[in-house]
């Protein structure tokens, strides 16, 4: 790997990128502020985050990519050139692997590497996310042994089946952990007729959110009172939130279960030995593991860091550039040359 490589972790709430051995060098939200007037980039990352919700009419703070789609194309190519210009410094025509998320349709694919180009790249690979995440856990995928990964992102939840550096079954939903932010809104108001904001109910979510066995945690959120209009307080518990998300949560599980299904028998008992394998911010959530191991008999473990995970499996594919060209031809999905 050369230390100019650059790699990505394109993703609907974060973007990760690293460079070269230094590892991660950025790790903020995909979130872009555009000016309309001046017809420029105002801020990406943190500090367009801040933004959200209180720019003026002129201004536009976006997340450009939605439900793991790629909502606007533009912002998207926008805030993609800012944080690689700002990574390249004086570099001069780095190589990079991009992983977007697996919903991405090809047109979209094709935006995204035009972008990484325009801001100065010499070549674009374009990585799938369950490949990426299995080898940033430290997984050897070249060997014919089935590994099952779930990626659990802002927008989307990923599931595949991997075997020989290939991906043998996969399946995508739309439903992560953005949905558990709304299904924690709605729950409040229906129950406690307070409107919460979605930050708030996203930080209940990582500070008391258990899925498998609430223990009676409590976190006081402020939000408006539906009938009086005034702010208000109320105290929320674990045992509320497990009831508004296990509907959620319920569907992730049967989905993988589909998988499973689906999934050729040897490699089935692959898995059943070594387990499924959590990614991505989602993996965080109390009680998902022993949920999903309890439902589905097979061992259920989150990868070490697994926000990072896809990123530092990016930062490791370039080993396989040139060395495992088949292999990696057949996980990058559009190679530009
Ligand atoms: N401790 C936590 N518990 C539950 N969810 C978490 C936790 N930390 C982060 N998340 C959730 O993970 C999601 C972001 O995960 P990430 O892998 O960065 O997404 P993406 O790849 O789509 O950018 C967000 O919905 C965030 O709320
Ligand atoms: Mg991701």
């Amino acid at each position: 790997m050369a230390s100019t490589d650059i790699g990505i972790d394109l993703g609907t709430a974060n973007i990760i990128i690293t460079l070269g051995n230094k590892g991660i060098v950025v790790n903020e939200p995909s979130v872009v502020a555009y000016d309309k007037k001046k017809q420029c980039v105002l801020a990406v990352g943190d500090e367009a985050y801040k933004m959200l919700g209180r720019t003026p009419e002129y201004i536009v703070a976006v997340k450009p990519l939605k439900d793991g789609v790629v909502s606007d194309n533009e912002m998207t190519e926008a805030m993609l050139i800012a944080f690689i210009k700002k990574v390249i410094g004086r570099i001069v025509k780095p190589r990079i692997i991009l992983c977007v998320p697996s919903s991405v349709t090809d047109v979209e694919r094709r935006a995204v590497v035009e972008a990484a180009l325009s801001a100065g790249a010499r070549k674009v690979y374009l990585i799938e996310e369950p490949i990426a995440a299995l080898i940033g856990a430290g997984v050897d995928i070249s060997k014919p042994n089935g590994t099952m990964v779930v990626d659990i992102g802002g927008g989307t939840v990923d599931i595949a089946v991997v075997s020989f550096n290939g991906i043998v079954k996969s399946a995508s939903l739309k439903l992560a952990g953005n949905r558990f932010d709304s299904a924690i809104v709605k729950g409040v108001t229906q129950k406690y007729k307070i409107l919460i904001g979605e930050k708030t109910a996203e930080n209940a979510k990582k500070e008391i959110a258990n899925v498998f066995e609430p223990t009676g945690k409590k976190i006081t959120v402020k939000g408006r009172h539906l009938i009086k209009g005034l702010p208000e307080s109320v105290e929320i518990s674990d045992k509320d939130i497990y009831d508004f998300l296990i509907d959620e949560v319920t569907e992730i599980v049967d989905k993988i279960k589909g998988v499973f299904e689906q999934t050729p028998p040897e490699l089935v008992g692959d898995i059943l030995t070594s387990g499924i394998i959590l990614t991505g911010g989602g993996a965080l959530l109390k009680g998902l593991p022993e949920l999903i191991s309890k439902t589905l008999g097979a061992p259920c473990y989150v990868a070490d860091d697994p926000i990072e995970c896809v990123a530092k499996g990016v930062q490791k594919a370039f080993k396989h550039a040139d060395e495992l060209l088949d292999g990696f031809e057949k996980i990058s999905l559009y190679r530009y040359k």
